[in-house]
């Protein structure tokens, strides 16, 4: 079995495959998303040999649900098609986990998209709220679990 490799990457490095797998209507240029250059911010990157086929990001930001200044926010959590359903956007998600247990961090939180809601449901994370639109994005649910 090929082995999956977990590594941090820099935010430059998360922005082809963020159009690619999430924002294809947008320019490379306008992927830059708020605090990714925060020197807490951590971008992660799942390789198969050398190619990136995975990314996730986590910032220090307080979930809207919760007052818990202990939160951090997932975003730009993809994975490329053909190596969907392997394990590698579960091997993000427990490196972002990882990360913020580092930081003494206790809750994530990401604004969920509607095809991706059972995957996060698997890795434990409910939904809190109803579900909403970002315009040209589609559906998406405030989803969370502790850290
Ligand atoms: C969502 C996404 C990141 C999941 O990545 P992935 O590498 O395919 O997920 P994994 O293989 O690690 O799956 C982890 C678990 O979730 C389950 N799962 C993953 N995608 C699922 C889906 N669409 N429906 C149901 N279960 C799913 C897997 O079966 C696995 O369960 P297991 O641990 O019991 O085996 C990927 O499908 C993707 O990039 N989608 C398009 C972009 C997107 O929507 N990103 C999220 C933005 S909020």
């Amino acid at each position: 079995m090929t082995q999956i490799i977990i590594r941090s990457i820099t935010a430059e490095e998360t922005r082809p495959l963020r159009q690619i797998m999430l924002r294809p209507h947008q320019a490379i240029s306008e992927l830059d998303y708020h605090g990714d250059d925060n020197e807490k911010t951590y971008h992660v990157g799942a390789f198969l040999d050398d190619e990136l086929v995975g990314i996730a990001s986590v910032y220090l930001e307080n979930a809207p649900y919760k007052p818990e200044p202990k939160s951090w926010r997932l975003r730009g959590m993809a994975v490329l098609h053909h190596v969907q359903r392997k394990g590698y956007g579960k091997a993000l998600l427990h490196a972002c986990l990882a990360y913020i247990a580092k930081q003494n961090g206790l809750l994530i939180w990401c604004n969920a998209r509607g095809g991706a809601m059972s995957f996060y449901q698997r890795l434990g994370f409910e939904v809190h709220g109803d579900a909403f639109e970002i315009p040209g994005i589609g559906l998406h649910y405030i989803m969370g679990r502790g850290v």
